[in-house]
């Protein structure tokens, strides 16, 4: 079969396309002919030698995908085989990769392969972090930072079901319209503007409620400073690199504030509460109140101009490689 690898990190140019050998099913494993997979940051960042975890040589990237079970492994239920299903998983950058049984979602006949490779990672932080690391509700302000990202697009959309109101930041005017067109109150050019100034003359000099930032070194510091009495700033991400220490009692303690910190992969050490997200997301989505914004479909083995586009910050919404 086809697969993306890499061999050392680097820039997007260490991804090759290559014949690889089809993985085969271990006990209490699928197979999955993968149709779509989702392209995330994260990639880019493991394939630099930067992310939370470290590639694996030679490594395939890819976290999400969406296709049709083809076959089991012992153990795992034969039934699966020819399933719908979108998955977290590893090494989905591939015609075929191989995932645990239990972590399969079964694809609603509302949801298509595209959208099914689209919200695993991306629709679901966005619920964790609005649900379960903090409770969104009506009244509350959020500042969004890349509001137009996928990651953004996806909070401005959850974060408005839930009544609030939501401030985004994104880097450019086209950006910014993508983001009001998907909900967001106010969107601040926080390359041209200070934006947490901004964020205190939108809010009456208070402050906002949450924070949700995943930009890091750039932006934490004006994060603190966008953040109410009683806020809660949520790292999620560092696109720009990482932010400075925090001296918290100096930091946080005058205003009583909380700064905390969230990755998607640590929800499956709590397998009810993942459940519980997956439910929702996928609920949302098969009853149209969650959208998707495709904004850039390539083939498979155009992965590394994927990866180009989205680290010179020149793509909006949802990445996709088209498997088959
Ligand atoms: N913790 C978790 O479990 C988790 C899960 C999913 C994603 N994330 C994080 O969430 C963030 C967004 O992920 P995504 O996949 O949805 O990507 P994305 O937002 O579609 O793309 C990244 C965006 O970050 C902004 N950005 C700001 N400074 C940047 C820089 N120096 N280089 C590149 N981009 C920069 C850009 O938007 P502007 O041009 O508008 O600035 C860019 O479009 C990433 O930091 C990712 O690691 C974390």
């Amino acid at each position: 079969m086809k697969a993306i690898r890499y061999h050392v990190t680097g820039g997007p140019e260490v991804l090759a396309w290559e014949e690889v050998e089809k993985p085969r099913p271990a006990s209490g494993e699928v197979l999955v002919r993968i149709h779509v997979a989702g392209v995330n940051f994260a990639d880019t960042l493991m394939r630099r030698g930067a992310y939370v975890t470290p590639p694996s040589f030679p490594e395939t990237p890819g976290l999400e995908a969406s296709g049709i079970v083809e076959e089991v492994g012992a153990d795992a239920e034969p039934g699966l085989v020819g399933w719908r299903v979108a998955f977290m998983g590893q090494r989905c950058y591939a015609e075929y990769t191989t995932v645990p049984a239990d972590a399969l979602i079964p694809l609603p006949a509302q949801i298509g392969f595209e959208e099914g490779a689209a919200f695993p990672v991306q629709a679901l932080t966005a619920y964790h972090l609005l649900y379960t690391m903090d409770q969104v509700r009506p009244g509350m302000t959020v500042l969004v930072h890349a509001a137009a990202g996928g990651m953004g697009l996806q909070l401005i959309q959850t974060a408005k079901q839930a009544g609030a109101r939501v401030l985004g930041t994104t880097s450019t005017e086209e950006k910014a319209n993508l983001a009001r067109q998907y909900g967001a109150d106010e969107v601040i050019l926080y390359t041209q503007t200070d934006f947490a100034e901004r964020v205190k003359e939108l809010t009456g000099g208070c402050g906002v409620d949450l924070v949700l930032d995943s930009v890091g070194r750039a932006t934490f510091a004006g994060s603190l400073r966008a953040l109410a009495p009683f806020g809660h700033l949520i790292v999620y991400g560092a696109a720009s690199g990482l932010p400075e220490k925090l001296n918290v009692i100096g930091a946080l303690m005058q205003k009583s504030q909380k700064v905390s910190a969230f990755w998607l992969f640590s929800t499956l050490q709590a397998p009810a509460m993942a459940t519980r997200g997956v439910w929702q997301v996928v609920d949302s989505l098969a009853t149209g109140r969650l959208k998707i914004h495709i904004g850039l479909k390539l083939p498979l083995e155009q992965a590394a101009e994927a990866h180009r586009k989205m680290e010179a910050r020149e793509t909006m919404g949802k990445i996709l490689l088209k498997v088959s």
